[in-house]
């Protein structure tokens, strides 16, 4: 239980480090909140112009998973995993941001990286696909992350598709602007700048 509850704050403290927010702010852009769809992910901070930026992003944020994952792992699966949940929840709920962080996409597949890898390519070809094909982002990660539990269902990691299937869901929730957006059809299409909050 000790190892567990280690593991859960380490992975929440990891999660936690707004990367996005903080990679803007070091560069002079100001605050990523007040851009676009004030939204402290890689897609938001593409709409500020800058390609390195949102890369830069997408490779902390992912990480910050992958790392909370593998060195929780140290101390056996359980401790991997309740790391991965709590850095998750670190980005989305940042104690640092008064609790209001992002969306998780990045975080997401930073910990399904470190657990179940081909699922995480599977989940890369999807987002890719969509994106490319519609220009919507959140599109492509609810589509994607729809799929990692089922996917995981059919590889009898029963364990894991529970833990993504509790990821998904959240992360879903977490974009029900997106979704209201998405029906109504005013979603922003990734490659379009954006100065002002919607
Ligand atoms: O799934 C991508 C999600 O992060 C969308 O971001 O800024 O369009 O709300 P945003």
């Amino acid at each position: 239980w000790m190892f567990l509850a280690a593991a859960a704050v380490f992975g929440y403290l990891l999660g936690s480090i707004p990367f996005g927010l903080v990679i803007t702010k070091l560069s002079g852009l100001g605050d990523i909140r007040a851009i676009g769809s004030g939204n402290i992910g890689t897609t938001n901070v593409l709409r500020t112009g800058r390609k390195d930026l949102a890369a830069a992003t997408l490779l902390c944020d992912a990480l910050k998973g992958t790392a909370a994952v593998l060195i929780a792992g140290m101390w056996g699966m359980e401790c991997a995993m309740v790391a991965g949940l709590a850095a998750f929840l670190g980005h989305v709920f940042p104690v640092w941001l008064r609790f209001k962080g992002g969306k998780g996409v990045a975080t997401y597949l930073g910990v399904l990286i470190a657990l179940a890898w081909p699922i995480a390519l599977l989940f890369a070809v999807i987002w890719l696909g969509v994106a490319f094909a519609t220009r919507y982002s959140s599109l492509a990660a609810l589509l994607a992350a729809t799929l990692v539990p089922v996917a995981l269902l059919m590889t009898d990691r029963m364990d894991l598709a529970l833990l993504f299937l509790v990821l998904s869901a959240m992360l879903m929730a977490l974009h029900h602007q997106n979704i209201r957006r998405l029906l109504a059809g005013t979603e922003s299409r990734i490659g379009k700048k954006s100065s002002a909050p919607p």
